[in-house]
């Protein structure tokens, strides 16, 4: 009896299995350093497993388009190192529309897409979850500077960018030290702190501003600025998130209340871009390798992470719901090391 069920089990496996002839693979939403490294895994594992490959540009934009491209192995050779997305990415309003993602579904079975992985962040997967519920089966990559997604501690991008981040602060406080100033520079992140506070540990700086802990006191910054000039330092560094914004008008404010010349920078797109670091393209190359393989193994509406040491695959419903919370105690560092 028991071996009656092992046997159907195996034979719904193997069904499912030898459903998945074709593999779409597309990147969506912002940009992010490794990206190329993950499509190019997409491709080679499944041509490897004997798959065709099918490269959908710019997105789910693309998909409803029918950007849809034939891939080869050589059509990935020496992209592991290039920044960006040599699939192009985008956003795309229709595919939040039941009708956007019924046509969606239909053009992935038009041209025998049976799975489809999708790199990109939160909106990108929920729209992978979409088709999944269409019968398209869908793997998500996690894909995305802001480091935002609760289901992982990893996100392909975010240690290019805050490299990319750290080292353009470090000039800055070169010319900051020189004139002893106070320097506020914003970095990206959307509604997440995790690349201020980053930068912040990094770049040793007097404070993190992120949206997670909104409610903070500029007299207060004001009074420390002012308390870290006697205490003998040639500059004051402000991390300011995305999230919060509004560089340029508290430079204004707060050189107006210390007297001291305070500038804004904001860091902008060059975060996004850039070759990838050797942990982006090797996390990148492992999940997209996994993401074929889950499809492979009868898989779908699944979302591959980097959980506690480890590589792991959520529901997509369930990793949505998922919530992480900025390190109180990473931040209480920050605070301590700036003395
Ligand atoms: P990210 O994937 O980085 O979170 P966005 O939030 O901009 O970026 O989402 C990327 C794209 O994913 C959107 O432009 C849209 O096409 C699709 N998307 C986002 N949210 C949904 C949703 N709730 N349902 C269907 N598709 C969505
Ligand atoms: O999600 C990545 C990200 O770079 C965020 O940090 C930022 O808020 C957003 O994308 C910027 O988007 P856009 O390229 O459309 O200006």
């Amino acid at each position: 009896m028991a071996e009656n069920t092992m046997n159907e089990k195996e034979r719904f496996l193997d069904d499912i299995e030898d459903r998945i002839r074709t593999i779409g693979v597309l990147t969506s939403g912002g940009d992010a350093p490794g990206m190329n490294a993950a499509i190019r895994a997409v491709v080679r594992t499944a041509l490897a497993r004997g798959l065709k490959v099918r490269g959908i540009r710019r997105g789910y934009h693309g998909l409803l388009r029918e950007e849809i491209i034939d891939m080869s192995a050589r059509d990935v050779s020496d992209t592991i190192q290039r920044g960006g997305t040599i699939l192009q990415t985008a956003r795309c309003k229709s595919m939040r529309t039941e009708e956007g993602q019924q046509k969606a579904a239909a053009i992935c079975k038009k041209y025998g897409i049976d799975g489809l992985v999708v790199i990109g962040g939160d909106g990108s997967f929920a729209g992978a979850q979409k088709l999944a519920n269409l019968g398209v089966n869908t793997v998500g990559i996690p894909g995305t500077i802001d480091l935002d997604i609760a289901c992982t501690d990893y996100t392909i991008g975010f240690d290019t960018a805050v490299n990319t981040a750290m080292e353009a602060i470090d000039k800055v406080r070169d010319t900051s030290t020189s004139h002893e100033r106070c320097s506020i520079i914003e970095v990206m992140g959307r509604d997440a702190g995790y690349l201020a506070l980053w930068c912040g540990i990094a770049n040793g700086a007097e404070c993190i501003l992120m949206p997670e802990e909104h409610d903070f006191d500029e007299a207060a910054i004001v009074a420390d600025i002012m308390e870290n000039k006697k205490r003998g330092k040639k500059n004051y560094i402000i991390i300011n998130a995305e999230g919060i914004g509004d560089s340029i008008n508290m430079a204004k404010r707060i050189e107006e209340a210390t007297g001291i010349e305070t500038r804004a920078t904001i860091l902008g797109h060059m975060q996004r871009g850039g070759s990838p670091t050797c942990k982006d393209r090797v996390y990148a190359s492992i999940m997209g390798a996994m993401a074929v393989d889950l499809l492979c193994q009868g898989k779908t509406n699944r979302v591959v992470g980097y959980k506690n040491g480890e590589y792991v695959d959520f529901d997509i419903e369930e990793a949505l719901a998922m919530k992480k919370a900025i390190p109180q105690y990473q931040y209480d560092i920050a605070k301590t090391l700036a003395l």
